[in-house]
């Protein structure tokens, strides 16, 4: 049996894979209609028969005990179903306080009257209508044993995480720190702060359970379908297969749905509990709470560097909050590095125990605060030099990654740095600051940034089905939640196929669907594309070996090595008159169809060999009201090289959202805890403050060519993240230039910059 006709499925595509026309077009979102239409159903959108509403009791308090719930009241209210309490809350078959899984975060779903932190689950209350269920949480007016909240950098213990993100160690040293700082010519020691940030997606976390006996049915939004139908199953002790998850939409993840929370065990456990299916739907106000946010950072950085502003020595350790219960960090000090050449780095990393909820990946988790410290620090560093940042950055470039000391797979920041500085117009920027005004006074400033992340791969299955109408079905359990896979992946199927993208059934969103991984870490393109790309060429594999057995084809006697499969057709590769399409190769065999399958994941030799990122480089423009201390970022242009790009429309609309949500980090975003009492005082959207149309500038997003050929077959890094990156410290730089005020605190506020 030839090698493409085995049943082993094929795993990474060969290098240097040639695409067909659809990858590379801006095309609009395939689901776009259905979403303007309101056709799309997201999670809450159903309603089986016989549905219940469920309704969260969360504590007001940060840390204590609940001492009395007047349940009585609740229950006595018209509609209420049932109260569910610790007292009466049924098993689970695994312990919420045991960590599982690689995502596995330690939750509350009322297995005792403990609370750790603000908006906890307390309480759940099932009714016949959502004002009844909302009413009786009400009623339930807790009492509690209070103990002091622990809040801040101080308010806690501290201790060393045993590792930060997935797995990976929270130290790192490379080189000679001591010697790389005792020999610096220029020494910078500075420290900078990042508040804790929740996720806020647009469409809150909601879950719609329904039992039938042993099977369980849920619709909620999540970035990790398969994997987390896994997850349900344990806690249910039911088969996985029995567990049925749909996700087709999601209105915004951000990494908050890539994780089980309380809340969806709740609802689940209420479904089972009154043979009903249940709905819960947070409100604004429970997203501060039970389902992750990015937790807050003090960073203390030390560059050493030459005369020449060369780095010996770059240190950067990280204080990050997290939960009393559990260990997840925001990883700040791994934004060291990979992006500039240091003969010594060291990073530590420590975390300290506070009575919120455990915090959890947020966009470009780790990279967004620690780049922000990083590039801040650099401009500190170049402004002692006397040094323009972005020749600063050139002679601290990294040929080759200063972690690992391997090749990059591909790394085109330098024409990232050229281009987007040719754009803006960074040529002639003052090197001293508040030397530049506009007509009406207004202090302007030019800042900028670089920007990094890593471009990883996680592990995904597909599957692909050509049909005799010439029409294919491609099918991956992957989540579309904003970021265009829906289209972007059938772009990529329909190349594998050879066919135009109209020809393209898409098929996601869904457990019963092959696993389509992950969608986090900027890697689900390159993932879940791989598979389908590979799924694709294993049906193309099969029909040729079908035509070249056939001797009524044209392409009798061809190899599978000598076609080529384009517009629905296969072509023998030298002699363009020789071709068939798919329904007569189907037809003649008697075939309906042929299926194809694909996997996706990293080569490992290759991610031995080589270090994989994706660059770019951020430019911005404040102006700043010298009286008033108001900033208005003016304008932003960035420049991004992440391998190659196969929906240009739709990756600079997520590298626009990477550095509109930078811009946010800058100066808008702070969940501010009141010390006293351990909560946030403005969880909701009037008070928890996110760029609106107003704030955004004139905003540029360059694609720079980059040819990866080791990165994946296909050459994809993804886009996600690093527009976060390279934005927050170009506007913090941009405003010290504006006005000589080195702002180490973010949000950077009007408070800072006047008096
Ligand atoms: Mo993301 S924070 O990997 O969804």
């Amino acid at each position: 049996m030839p090698d493409h006709m085995s049943d082993t499925i094929p795993f990474s595509a060969a290098p240097h894979v040639r695409l067909g026309s659809s990858s590379g077009q801006p095309i609009t979102r395939r689901d776009g209609v259905l979403k303007v239409t309101g056709a799309a159903t997201y999670a809450a959108d159903n309603h089986p028969a016989g549905m219940l509403h469920a309704v969260i009791a969360v504590s007001t308090i940060a840390r204590g005990r609940v001492a009395s719930l007047d349940v009585a009241a609740a229950k006595a209210h018209p509609g209420v179903v049932e109260v569910i309490t610790p007292a009466n809350r049924p098993p689970l078959a695994l312990d919420p306080d045991v960590k599982h899984g690689m995502f596995g975060f330690r939750f509350d779903a009322l297995q005792n009257d403990r609370v750790r932190y603000a908006k906890q689950p307390i309480a759940v209350v099932v009714a016949q209508t959502l004002e009844a269920a909302t009413e009786g949480a009400r009623l339930l007016s807790p009492t509690y044993e209070i103990e002091p909240a622990r809040i801040g950098f101080d308010g806690g213990e501290h201790f060393d995480p045993p590792m930060v993100s997935i797995g990976a160690p929270p130290n790192f040293d490379r080189g000679d720190l001591a010697a790389g700082l005792s020999a610096a010519a220029h020494l910078i020691d500075t420290h900078y702060e990042t508040p804790a940030q929740y996720h806020n997606a647009m469409e809150p976390h909601a879950i719609v359970a329904e039992w039938d006996s042993d099977r369980l049915t849920i619709d909620t939004p999540n970035q990790a379908i398969v994997m987390m139908r896994g997850a349900f199953a344990e806690f249910f002790d039911v088969p996985a297969e029995n567990v049925h998850l749909r996700s087709p939409f999601l209105g915004g993840g951000f990494g908050s749905k890539a994780i089980m929370a309380g809340p969806h065990i709740l609802c689940i456990l209420a479904a089972r509990m009154l043979r009903r299916p249940v709905k819960l739907v947070l409100p604004r106000d429970q997203m501060y709470g039970p389902v992750g946010h990015r937790g807050a950072t003090q960073q203390h950085l030390r560059l050493g560097l030459d005369a020449e502003g060369r780095l010996t020595a770059l240190e950067h350790h990280a204080l990050a909050t997290t939960s009393s219960f559990d260990d997840f960090i925001e990883a700040a000090a791994n934004a060291s590095h990979n992006l500039y050449a240091s003969p010594a780095i060291s990073t530590r990393h420590r975390a300290v125990r506070v009575d919120i909820g455990t915090p959890g990946p947020m966009r470009a988790p780790g990279e967004a605060s620690g780049s922000a410290a990083l590039e801040c620090a650099l401009d500190e560093a170049a402004a002692a030099c006397g040094i323009d940042p972005l020749e600063m950055r050139l002679r601290n470039y990294a040929d080759i990654d200063p972690a690992t000391g391997r090749p990059y797979s591909a790394k085109a920041l330098r024409a990232c740095y050229a281009q987007g500085a040719e754009r803006f117009g960074w040529a002639g920027r003052p090197l001293a600051p508040r030397q530049m005004r506009c007509d009406a006074g207004h202090l302007i400033g030019w800042g900028m940034g670089s920007a990094l992340f890593p471009a990883p791969m996680f592990q995904a299955e597909a599957r692909a089905t050509l049909r005799a109408d010439g029409t294919a079905l491609v099918e991956t359990a992957g989540a579309d939640m904003g970021q265009g896979a829906w289209t972007v992946l059938a772009q990529i199927a329909a190349d594998g196929l050879g066919l135009d993208i109209e020809k393209i059934e898409f098929r996601s969103g869904s457990s019963d669907l092959p696993d389509g991984g992950v969608a986090g870490g900027s890697g689900h393109t390159a993932t879940a594309g791989s598979a389908l790309h590979n799924a694709g060429t294993d049906a193309i594999a099969k029909l040729a070996e079908i035509a070249a057995n056939d001797p009524a084809s044209p392409l009798f006697g061809t190899g599978n090595a000598g076609v080529e499969a384009r517009n629905g057709r296969l072509y023998h590769r030298s002699d363009r008159s020789r071709s068939e399409s798919y329904g007569d190769i189907l037809a003649r065999a008697g075939l309906a169809t042929i299926e194809g399958n694909g996997k996706g994941g990293r080569d490992p030799a290759a991610a031995e060999a080589r270090a994989m990122f994706s660059h770019g480089a951020v430019f911005a423009e404040v102006k700043v009201d010298p009286d008033l201390g108001q900033v208005r970022v003016t304008r932003l242009v960035g420049a991004f090289a992440a391998g190659r790009i196969i929906n240009p429309r739709l990756a600079r609309s997520q590298l626009y959202g990477g550095m509109i949500w930078g811009l946010s980090f800058a100066l808008h975003e702070e969940a501010i805890h009141d010390r006293r009492s351990g909560r946030i005082i403005n969880a909701d959207l009037a008070g928890y403050h996110i760029p609106v149309h107003a704030d955004i500038p004139e905003m540029e997003a360059l694609l720079i060519d980059e040819d990866d050929p080791y990165v994946n077959g296909l050459g994809i890094k993804g886009v996600g993240e690093i527009g976060i990156t390279g934005t927050v410290g170009a506007i913090a730089n941009a405003i010290w230039h504006a006005t000589g005020v080195r702002v180490r605190r973010f949000p950077i506020r009007i408070e800072d910059l006047i008096g």
